[in-house]
């Protein structure tokens, strides 16, 4: 554990979450060798901070959305680590108990939430199922509890009576919010919440998490790809590339001085004003296979700073700076990128 994640954990009272050399794997079975999805991740989440989890598709970031929130598919398994939420430790607990957790103290925001409503049922009673489950509200008063929800996303109270095809990509999406805090949950996931979304609506649902999140105080872990989508809504960032969390800093740090080769190259791709057109550059190659990851630092093969010794060893996330950590043998260099 770094010295900054020490202090850290020493100021409990306001942490929420805590994740400790988090692994998790998927496997087809005995004979298959597991992807190491997450791979020794550390993290922590304070009451009301939002955390931006953010790197290439592939490193792990919805693996570890649904190991907290213990939604993974039968072939994922949390093997090592310890995921500890409002003091209590949440990495293997039984079924029955994770349904008393979910939805009622974490809920997620799953990847694709706007093409998961059943088609079938009203938008209304597909809302008022987390109320359902945990009895918040009672029967005859849940209607009226799921038309106030719609008004807190901005949609018209009448959309519970609509089924999902009448609704737009952008108000499906508003609606999976509306669910997601429905029992007003300690943690929010939000994952890739504004994929898929035209850039009017992206901002729209990205300022409206913004503003549940300050009105009902909810820690909110929110993932994506796309580092401009979440920079001005994250209090902190983790990037994660190969299955780990290669750099953590607060926002405006990881924008100004990034320590971490792979952040680099995440800001050099981004659309964005305050860049010059020619500083616009894409990452070339693709994250490793995290069925045989390499066994240094799992950037060395993308990276033009890679020297001998980053081929052989594994970088550690270390302190660089006030609460920024960075897993790179030679990041004073990176400003020279
Ligand atoms: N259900 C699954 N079974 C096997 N491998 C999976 C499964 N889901 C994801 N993976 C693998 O785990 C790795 C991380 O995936 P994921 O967590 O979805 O990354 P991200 O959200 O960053 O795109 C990838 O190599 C992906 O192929
Ligand atoms: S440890 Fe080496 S290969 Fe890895 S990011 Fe840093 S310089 Fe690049
Ligand atoms: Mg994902």
């Amino acid at each position: 554990m770094s010295k900054q994640t020490q202090a850290r954990s020493a100021d409990t009272a306001e942490t929420l979450l805590s994740v400790r050399n988090l692994s998790t794997y998927y496997s087809e079975g005995e004979d298959d060798v597991p992807v190491r999805a997450v791979d020794g991740v550390d993290f922590e989440l304070a009451r009301g901070e939002t955390y931006g989890l953010v790197g290439e598709s592939g490193c792990g970031k919805s693996t570890l959305g649904l190991s907290l929130i213990r939604a993974l598919p039968p072939q994922g398994d949390i093997g090592d680590g310890e995921i500890r939420f409002n003091g209590r430790a949440i990495g293997q607990l039984p079924k029955s108990e994770i349904k008393d957790l979910q939805w009622a103290e974490i809920s997620m925001i799953y990847q694709g939430a706007q093409n998961a409503f059943n088609p079938v049922k009203t938008v209304g009673k597909q809302i008022a199922e987390p109320l359902r489950i945990h009895d918040i509200v009672p029967e005859g008063e849940r209607k009226g509890r799921v038309r106030e929800l719609l008004e807190k996303v901005n949609l018209q109270p009448d959309v519970a009576e609509q089924y999902p095809h009448e609704l737009s990509g952008g108000m499906k999406q508003r609606a999976a919010i509306a669910m997601a805090i429905a029992c007003e949950p300690d943690l929010l996931i939000a994952d890739e919440p504004t994929t898929a979304l035209d850039v009017i609506v992206q901002a729209e649902v990205l300022n409206m998490l913004q503003r549940l999140q300050e009105d009902l105080n909810f820690g909110m872990l929110v993932i994506s790809h796309n580092l401009a989508a979440i920079m001005k809504l994250a209090d902190r960032i983790g990037v994660m590339y190969g299955g780990e969390i290669v750099e953590t800093a607060p926002s405006e740090t990881l924008y100004d001085q990034p320590k971490h080769p792979y952040t680099a190259r995440l800001l050099q791709s981004l659309i964005d004003p305050r860049r010059p057109p020619d500083r616009v550059e894409t990452i070339e190659g693709t994250p490793p296979d995290l069925r045989n990851p390499p066994t240094g630092c799992r950037f060395a093969e993308r990276c033009e700073l890679a020297t001998e010794q980053c081929r052989a060893e594994a970088p550690p996330l270390e302190p660089v700076g006030d609460d920024h950590e960075t897993a790179c043998f030679h990041h004073e260099k990176v400003s020279q990128l």
